[in-house]
C-alpha cells in the first residue's frame, strides 16, 4: 500500500521539542522558544552560505576578531544572524560569540534565564571552496540570582543543559543533546523548512582506524602526541594503519566522527601551548556531544574535556574526542610518559 511507502508520521524538530517539554512536569515551555529561535538561526545561515557566491558574501570582512582570525564576510552575518534571533527569542540574558570580544547582554530581557556560547561558523576558512561549515553552540542555565555578565559562562561543561551543533554539507545536519540526554540528529528538509528527526540516538561507535587532526603542526607536538600518531601510522606486527581524514572545520570533523568513529584530535603544541579550539563554544559543547553519544573528549593534559573551567570567555584547550576506545590510546599513552 501506498502509505507503507510515505511516512506521513515524521518527528519535527518542534515536534520532538514539544513532545520532549511535555516529559517535564516543571518545563515552561522558554528552553523549547529558545530552540526555535536557534533552529530559525540554522536555517538562515544554511540559506546565506548556500547562496554566498552569488550575492557577493564570498571573502574577507576586512576585520579580525579576539582570537585573532580574520573574519569572513559570512563570519559577520552567522554573528548578526545569531545575535538577532537569540535577543529576540526574549529568554536569552546573556551571549558569548567567537566573533565578539566581549559577552553581550541583553538587558530588554532580565528576566531571561538562558545564557548561550556559540561559535557562528565554525571552519570559515573552508567557505570559499564550498566546503562544509558548521555553528557550534551550547546553553547554560543562569544560577538563581545571577547577575548577567560574562561571569555566568565561566562555567565547566558539566553545566551545559544543552548543547550542539548543525553542519552545513550536502543537507544541514543538527546534532542536539540535553543533560543526560541522548543524541539525536535531524536533517533539514529544504522543501518543507523542517528539521527532521533521522538519526535517533546516536552512538559513536567504540572504534574505527581513523584520526583527524593537523598534521602540518607535528612539527610542534610534544612527544606524546608524536608517538600517539605514530603508533597509528605504523603499527606494530603487521596491524594496519589507520586512515587519515581532515577537513579543517571541527564540525564537519566531529560529525563524520560521531557517525563513523575514530579521533579528532587539536593538541596543544610547543607554538600554541594552549590549543587553538576555545572552550565554551567549540571543546565543550562537542565534548558534551561525544560523552553523550558513548564516546570520550579530554583536554591536551589527559583530563575531562567536560570539567575543564575557562577563566576568560575566549580561553583555548587542547582536545581530543571520539571514540571511546581511541580516545582510551591516547590517554595511555600520555599516562606512560608520566
Ligand atoms: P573557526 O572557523 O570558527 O575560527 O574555527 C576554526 C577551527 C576549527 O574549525 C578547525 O577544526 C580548526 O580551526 C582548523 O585549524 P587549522 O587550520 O589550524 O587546522
Ligand atoms: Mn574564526
Ligand atoms: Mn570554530
Ligand atoms: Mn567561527
Amino acid at each position: 500500500p501506498v502509505s507503507a511507502e510515505v511516512n506521513t508520521d515524521i518527528v519535527t524538530l518542534t515536534r520532538f521539542l514539544t513532545e520532549e517539554q511535555a516529559k517535564h512536569a516543571e518545563a515552561t515551555g522558554d528552553f523549547t522558544l529558545l530552540c526555535h529561535a536557534l533552529q530559525f538561526s540554522f536555517k538562515s545561515i544554511a540559506y546565506y552560505i548556500r547562496r554566498a557566491t552569488l550575492i557577493n558574501l564570498t571573502g574577507l570582512a576586512g576585520s579580525s576578531n579576539t582570537t585573532g582570525d580574520d573574519q569572513k564576510k559570512l563570519d559577520v552575518i552567522g554573528n548578526d544572524v545569531f545575535i538577532n534571533a537569540m535577543r529576540s527569542s526574549g529568554k536569552v540574558r546573556v551571549l558569548v560569540s567567537e566573533e565578539e570580544e566581549e559577552a553581550i547582554i541583553f538587558s530588554e530581557h532580565p528576566n531571561a534565564r538562558y545564557a548561550v556560547a556559540c561559535d557562528p561558523i565554525d571552519g570559515s576558512s573552508n567557505l570559499d571552496a564550498g566546503v562544509s561549515v558548521g555553528t557550534i553552540f551550547g546553553i547554560y542555565k543562569l544560577a538563581v540570582g545571577a547577575r548577567g555578565t560574562d561571569k555566568d559562562l565561566l562555567l565547566p561543561g558539566t553545566e551545559l543543559v544543552a548543547a550542539g551543533f548543525t553542519m552545513y554539507g550536502a543537507s544541514a545536519q543538527l546534532v542536539l543533546t540535553m543533560k543526560g540526554g541522548a543524541v539525536n540528529g535531524f536533517t533539514l528538509d529544504n522543501a518543507l523548512g523542517e528539521f527532521i528527526l533521522t538519526h535517533p540516538n546516536l552512538r559513536i561507535p567504540k572504534k574505527r582506524a581513523i584520526y583527524s587532526v593537523n598534521e602540518g603542526n607535528s612539527l610542534y607536538w610534544e612527544d606524546p602526541v608524536k608517538e600517539y600518531f605514530n603508533s597509528l601510522k605504523y603499527p606494530t606486527e603487521g596491524g594496519k594503519p589507520y586512515s587519515a581524514r581532515y577537513i579543517g572545520s571541527m564540525v564537519a570533523d566531529a560529525y563524520r566522527t560521531l557517525l563513523y568513529g575514530g579521533i579528532f584530535a587539536y593538541p596543544s603544541d610547543k607554538k600554541s601551548p594552549k590549543g587553538k579550539l576555545r572552550i565554551l563554544y567549540e571543546c565543550a559543547p562537542m565534548a558534551m556531544v561525544m560523552e553523550n553519544a558513548g564516546g570520550q573528549a579530554v583536554t591536551g593534559n589527559m583530563s575531562r574535556m567536560l570539567e575543564a573551567v575557562p577563566e576568560h570567555i575566549h580561553d583555548r584547550s587542547g582536545i581530543f574526542m571520539g571514540s571511546y576506545g581511541e580516545v582510551q590510546k591516547v590517554i595511555d599513552i600520555f599516562e606512560a610518559h608520566t
